[in-house]
């Protein structure tokens, strides 16, 4: 199987887990697209979603799915996203798509996070892929260094030779060579970074469930 067939088996075992005339947290990247594709085929049991980026609410509203503001939602029983890394613990690195902060916010309201990937994303220790950290733009030079004393070297994420913005207007970092032992610890520690908005470990707050495609089947953690 390839690893869009891998994504695409994942992003239909997790309509399994979409509540009826509830409304859905939906991530950001390719997975995350399969999963709306998905979604569309149901769209009539559900009452809406909430988008984790402009790129996944301009889907979810081609498709024909109701986009709520998080800010008139209360509760959701599940986000559904992908991630860069996920370990047999659930702690996750994330934001390769650089959604990670509203990522972690829609997150935070759901009830329960559902990850989606291909079986190649799962690890023994997070730290392979570099970690994505959303910096306030002005705080750019100050927080690489700060990171690179923690013992990675940041880099400051570029396309078409111009900084990447995010949705929120920020620039990310990411950081090369980390081997993350302790994720809620590191995940603290860089939060705490005056100029950081979001890091991209989901560790505090890692899945509930993972769905990972391998050639043998949709593989279900639960953590
Ligand atoms: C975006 C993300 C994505 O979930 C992550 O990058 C995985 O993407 P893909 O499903 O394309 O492999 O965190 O910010």
């Amino acid at each position: 199987m390839t690893q869009d067939e891998l994504k695409q088996a994942v992003a239909r075992a997790a309509i399994d887990y979409v509540v009826d005339g509830a409304i859905v947290g939906v991530g950001t990247g390719s997975t995350a697209n399969f999963f709306i594709d998905e979604l569309a085929k149901i769209k009539h049991r559900i009452k809406g979603a909430v988008a984790s980026s402009e790129g996944t609410a301009v889907r979810l509203a081609a498709h024909g799915i109701a986009v709520f503001d998080l800010n008139d939602v209360d509760a959701m029983p599940v986000y559904i996203d992908g991630a860069d890394e996920i370990t047999a613990s659930g702690a996750m690195i994330k934001g390769g798509g650089a959604a990670l902060t509203r990522e972690k916010i829609v997150a935070s309201v759901a009830t329960k996070f559902i990850c989606i990937a291909d079986g190649s994303k799962l690890v023994d220790v997070l730290g392979a892929f570099a970690l994505p950290v959303e910096v306030i733009p002005m705080a750019r030079a100050v927080v690489a260094r700060k990171l690179a004393a923690l013992g990675g070297t940041p880099r400051l994420r570029v396309k078409d030779n111009q900084p990447v913005l995010t949705d929120n207007g920020n620039v990310i970092i990411d950081v090369v060579g980390l081997h993350i032992a302790d994720p809620v610890a590191l995940e603290r520690d860089i939060n705490m970074i005056a100029g950081v908005v979001t890091v991209g470990l989901f560790a505090e707050r890692g899945a509930d469930v993972a769905l990972l495609g391998t050639a043998d089947g949709v593989r279900t953690l639960t953590f």
